[in-house]
C-alpha cells in the first residue's frame, strides 16, 4: 500500500479502513485482517500510557512504538502521528523531526494536526522534501485546551467555512489524505466531496472516504471510553478479565502447571 494507492482508492470509490496500533503483535493481526493503513497514533499517550491527553507524548515514544508496528506489517500503509511541538515550532524543526520518524521507523507518512496557513506552509515544505503528510482537521486533540475539551467541531457556520477552507489548503499543500475528527456528518460529507484526496473519519459520519478507530476502543479494551460514534467489535476487556481470573485461580489451586506443561 502506498500513499498514491490511497488516493487511487478514492478515485475508484473504494472505502478505506484504518486502525491504530502501537505494538508488533497487534500490527501483524491488523495487517493480516486486511486494514489498508495502520496509524501509530499519539493516542498511545492515553490508551497505552494512561495520560489524560496526547500532549505529554514524545518523539522518542512515537519512534519506539512505530518501529515495533513496522515489524508487524507487510502490506498496510504505515503512518505515524507527529507529537505536540515536534512540527509547530519551525519549518526546519518539522522537516528534521518528520524526516527522522520516516528514517528511523520505516513509516511511509506522518500525520500532522491543523490547517491554518502556517501549518499549510510547513506541510508544503515537508511534501517538497519527500515526506508524505496526512492532515487532521476538526477535533485536533493536541489543541484540546484551545478547543475547551474533546467536543464536536463545526456546528456553527463560521467554523464550517473555516474547516472547508482548511481542507482546501491542505490539498494545495500536498496532503495525500485528511483525518476528519468529530464533525457533523453533513460537513464531513461536504469536505469529502470538495477534496480530491481521501477523508478518513472518526466521529464524522458515513460520508467520509474511509474510517479510523483507536484499536483498544473498538476492541472493547477501553471500557471507560464510550462516545456515541464508537462501535465495539469485541469485548476483550471481559475476555482478558476472565482469562486472568481463571489463571489466578488455577495457580492458587495448584491446577496449573499440570503434568502436560512440565518437562521430564
Ligand atoms: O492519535 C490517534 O489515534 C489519532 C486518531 C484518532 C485519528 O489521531
Amino acid at each position: 500500500m502506498t500513499t498514491l494507492e490511497f488516493v487511487a482508492m478514492k478515485q475508484r470509490g473504494e472505502r478505506i479502513a484504518v486502525l491504530t496500533a502501537y505494538d508488533y503483535l497487534m500490527a501483524g493481526l491488523l495487517d493480516e485482517a486486511g486494514v489498508d493503513c495502520v496509524l501509530v497514533g499519539d493516542s498511545l499517550g492515553q490508551v497505552v500510557a494512561g495520560e489524560e491527553s496526547t500532549l505529554p507524548v514524545t518523539i522518542e515514544q512515537m519512534i519506539y512504538h512505530a518501529k515495533a508496528v513496522r515489524r508487524g506489517i507487510e502490506r498496510a500503509l504505515l503512518v505515524v502521528d507527529m507529537p505536540f511541538l515536534t512540527y509547530q515550532v519551525s519549518v526546519e524543526e518539522a522537516i528534521r523531526n518528520c524526516g527522522r520518524v520516516l528514517q528511523e521507523t520505516g513509516a511511509q507518512a506522518v500525520k500532522l494536526e491543523g490547517g491554518h496557513e502556517e501549518m499549510a506552509r510547513t506541510i508544503d515544505r515537508l511534501v517538497v522534501s519527500g515526506i508524505p503528510v496526512m492532515g487532521h482537521l476538526g477535533l485536533t486533540p493536541q489543541s484540546v485546551h484551545k478547543l475547551g475539551g474533546y467536543r464536536l467541531v463545526g456546528r456553527v457556520e463560521q467554523e464550517q467555512e473555516r474547516l472547508l477552507a482548511e481542507a482546501a489548503r491542505l490539498v494545495d499543500a500536498g496532503c495525500f489524505s485528511i483525518v476528519l475528527e468529530m464533525l457533523p456528518k453533513g460537513l464531513a460529507g461536504a469536505i469529502t466531496r470538495a477534496v480530491p484526496i481521501p477523508t478518513i473519519g472518526i466521529g464524522a459520519g458515513p460520508e467520509c472516504d474511509g474510517q479510523v478507530l483507536v484499536l483498544p476502543d473498538m476492541l472493547g479494551l477501553n471500557e471507560a471510553f464510550s462516545p456515541g460514534f464508537l462501535k465495539r467489535y469485541a469485548d476483550l476487556a471481559a475476555g482478558v478479565r476472565e482469562a486472568v481470573s481463571d489463571y489466578v485461580r488455577e495457580v492458587k489451586e495448584g491446577v496449573y502447571p499440570g503434568p502436560e506443561h512440565s518437562y521430564e
